[in-house]
């Protein structure tokens, strides 16, 4: 039987098989996702390729990953709540536990309908952030699923929107900046009610005539993440070849330094680096090292 198949037929029948185990780890929630709280407001859906979490007066809902993972690159499409959005949060993010945890966050303040959402991100180290840099977006976020992605690995903290990087964060540590890199992190995810501040500082607030609001997930991706096991090792101390490119990269390439600057430049709503006001003593040291941006 086999003989009579042509060389082709054994290509796509290789990529036809290559195709549906792709299709299987990048769209399996029930596997890789937790609905933790929000008692029926996180649903997954449509065979387990969709996630939805949900908020109203009463609650807002969220998820986390089963697995820890320590350094890889991992990636979510979402959309997010469309319409009247104002007062509520969307949280992605990466988090360690314990009290002197790290932490990489993406969090999406929503806005009025046709106002731009912004885009808050901050590192935290050793239980310590206070490294805010907020972005608008090129496009409308609640139209489409879009792509968010979090490298992260020994040199340095990356965080891409459609493969656009819009925020690099290296290891300074060499200078003293505190660097997270010996704590796992689960990623979480939230949708929840934070009219006190999200959206022009507190002054609108969420309407609830508009509940329930909804957020939209797929294609969550960690195939090139180490997972984190209890003993202490990750499944990447094997040394497997597909993570190795992504532990290994210490920058960015040219094409990438151009994105990170146009986004920077044309984006950018808030930087701490730039905030003297807020930090009168001087700025922290990673905002005046040479090479950091
Ligand atoms: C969910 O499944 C329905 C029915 O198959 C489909 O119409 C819809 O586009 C799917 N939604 C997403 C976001 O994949
Ligand atoms: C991580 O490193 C910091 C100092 O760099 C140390 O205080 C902390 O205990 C370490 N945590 C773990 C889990 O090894
Ligand atoms: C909401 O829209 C207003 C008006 O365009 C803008 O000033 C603000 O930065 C936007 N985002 C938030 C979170 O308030
Ligand atoms: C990694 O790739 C090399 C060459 O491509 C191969 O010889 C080696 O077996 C691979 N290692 C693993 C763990 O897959």
């Amino acid at each position: 039987m086999a003989a009579v198949l042509s060389s082709s037929s054994y290509i796509l029948l290789f990529s036809l098989m290559v195709t549906s185990l792709m299709v299987a780890s990048a769209g399996n929630f029930y596997q890789d996702i937790q609905v933790t709280w929000g008692d029926g407001r996180g649903k997954i859906l449509n065979n387990s390729e969709l996630l939805t979490l949900s908020l109203d007066k009463s609650s807002g809902s969220g998820f986390q990953s089963t697995n820890q993972y320590l350094f890889g690159k991992i990636h979510m499409q979402i959309k997010l709540v469309p319409g009247n959005s104002a007062g509520t949060v969307t949280t992605y993010y990466l988090r360690s536990e314990g009290s002197s945890w790290d932490e990489i966050d993406f969090e999406f303040l929503g806005n009025l309908s046709g106002d731009p959402y912004i885009v808050h991100t901050n590192i935290f180290s050793q239980g310590k952030g206070n490294k805010e840099q907020q972005f608008y977006l090129w496009f409308d976020p609640t139209a489409d699923f879009h792509t968010y992605s979090i490298l992260w690995n020994a040199q340095h903290i990356v965080l891409y929107v459609d493969g656009t990087p819009i925020r690099e964060f290296k290891n300074l540590e060499s200078i003293g900046v505190s660097y997270p890199k010996n704590q796992s992190m689960r990623i979480y995810s939230s949708l929840w009610n934070a009219d006190d501040w999200a959206t022009r500082g507190g002054l609108v607030k969420t309407d609830w005539s508009q509940a329930p609001f909804t957020a939209s997930y797929r294609n969550f991706n960690a195939d090139n993440a180490c997972i984190w096991w209890s003993s202490g090792s990750t499944s990447c101390s094997s040394n497997s070849n597909s993570t190795s490119s992504v532990l290994l990269s210490q920058e960015l390439d040219s094409t990438s330094q151009e994105r990170l600057q146009w986004v920077q430049k044309n984006y950018m709503v808030y930087n701490y680096c730039a905030d003297t006001k807020r930090f009168p003593q001087g700025l922290p040291l990673e905002c005046t090292a040479s090479n950091t941006s």
